[in-house]
């Protein structure tokens, strides 16, 4: 191995300077220097200025060999060693992010599905929902969630059924269940480097962008916000050397590692009005899969029913007047990347894919949708919260009308589930419940 030893002989013997020579001008004695030079030896630093001085040569250069001969020869492993000295390296240029990284990545749960913060989302009960579906269907080989959101009671399909439909109206789903689900090629590896990359931007190196613009000082930390807009104007310009699948990992990844810094309260109608505590973005790969057969739509649901078939569909839809698309305008702005004018204190676009489930057309789009949909099943969601204070959170369909609209096309029953839900402060949630119907769709 090349050592500072066969550094300092070929300098000198280039310089054409014999030993006897380099102890006169230096006044190190000859044997130590013969000592540096067969690598029996290290020289001090004053040792090694001296002859620096000697040979011309800038005296950082060899310090830095020798340093590195230090490091090499406490190695007893090579292969730690090396190891060891890329973790020095992040160690050295992160400072205190070091621990983040190191907890981040050691000691959290890895990015699944349901790490996500959703309004809404089933994650909680996802298991006694399919509980419930076995207890009263038979035969289901395909399934439609045609309301994903987070999509966690659609991955549970995918265990079950060959096979399995995803719906939901917001780009930042869509693009979610591609990452997570879709078919097709993608490298880890060569994503885990592009993330690697992404986790050494130093934020004072990066210039203010449309996200840190926007964003910064409000959703998130102005120094995150600037690497946030970076990593994704950044993935937009290599978008011609990802795949279809690799870019819609890579933001996938984005958003659910920004979820985890945001400065909210899981969504973004408001932020948080004090100032932000540091969290440094350190990304994390979701657990991307591919699902074959798993097919993923972006439309609205009583679209959707009018060209599908599944044995059974699940409906989960929104049932108060907050619109998703607003609750989770940062991320189809992220997502849709067109740099969209913002109003407003919670810096909205405006307003797209606002659904009829969130209006007073939500009975008549419920009735709509169940006649069209072509199915053995149909399973439904529904939460009460009527006797909230918050007009905002008052439901769209009463429980009655939605088993009353249910029944128009089978035999339906009602199964019960107590849950606590998102609640903004206002609500009384003592009585707060969670029904699931279940429809056997006439022949
Ligand atoms: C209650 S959430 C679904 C939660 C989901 N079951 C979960 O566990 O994450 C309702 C979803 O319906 C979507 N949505 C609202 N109106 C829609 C429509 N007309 N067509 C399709 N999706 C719609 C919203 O974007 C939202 O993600």
């Amino acid at each position: 191995m090349l050592r500072l030893g066969d550094i300092l002989k070929t300098i000198r013997e280039e310089k054409g300077l014999q030993l006897s020579e380099v102890q006169q001008q230096t006044g190190i004695d000859m044997s130590q220097l013969s000592r540096f030079e067969t690598g029996k030896r290290l020289p001090t630093v004053e040792q090694l200025d001296l002859l620096s001085a000697l040979y011309q040569i800038d005296s950082s250069l060899l310090r830095i060999e020798r340093e590195s001969d230090r490091i090499i020869t406490s190695f007893d492993d090579p292969e730690l060693g090396l190891k060891s000295l890329e973790v020095a390296k992040e160690k050295l240029t992160q400072g205190q992010k070091y621990l983040n990284m190191f907890r981040d990545s050691n000691l959290a749960e890895p990015l699944g599905l349901s790490s996500r913060r959703y309004i809404g989302s089933k994650a909680k009960l996802v298991d006694w929902i399919y509980e419930t579906i076995a207890e009263e269907t038979n035969d289901i080989h395909s399934f439609c969630d045609i309301f994903a959101g987070t999509g966690v009671v659609a991955e549970r399909a995918v265990q079950l059924y060959d096979n399995v439909i995803l719906n939901d109206l917001l780009y930042s789903n869509n693009v979610i269940y591609k990452a997570f689900f879709a078919p097709g090629e993608w490298n880890r590896e060569k994503l885990c480097d592009i993330i690697t990359g992404y986790n050494a931007l130093d934020p004072d190196r990066i210039q203010p962008n449309y996200f840190s613009d926007n964003f910064g000082g409000k959703f998130f930390e102005e120094s995150e916000a600037k690497r946030i807009g970076y990593i994704r104007q950044d993935i937009e310009n290599r978008r011609h050397s990802l795949t279809e699948k690799e870019y819609a990992v890579l933001i996938g990844t984005l958003i659910y590692n920004i979820d985890k810094i945001a400065n909210t309260l899981g969504h973004f109608e408001a932020y948080i009005q004090k100032p932000i505590s540091h969290k440094p973005l350190y990304l994390k790969l979701i657990e991307a899969r591919t699902v074959p057969g798993i097919q993923i739509y972006r439309e609205d649901a009583n679209q959707l029913a009018r060209h599908i078939h599944t044995d059974l569909v699940y409906i989960d839809p929104p049932y108060n007047s907050r619109q998703y698309s607003r609750f989770y305008h940062v991320y189809e702005t992220l997502v849709k990347w067109d740099y969209p004018d913002l109003f407003g204190v919670a810096m909205k676009p405006a307003p797209e894919n606002m659904s009829d489930y969130c209006s007073n057309r939500a009975g008549a789009a419920m009735l709509d949708l169940v006649q069209h949909l072509d199915c053995h099943y149909i399973a439904v969601s529904y939460n009460n919260t009527y006797k909230s204070k918050s007009s905002s959170s008052e439901n769209k369909i009463q429980l009655e009308e939605l088993r009353n609209i249910l029944e128009t096309v089978g035999p339906t029953t009602v199964h019960e589930h107590k849950h606590r839900a998102f609640n903004a402060g206002k609500t009384d949630f003592k009585d707060h419940k969670e029904y699931l119907f279940i429809t056997t769709v006439n022949d």
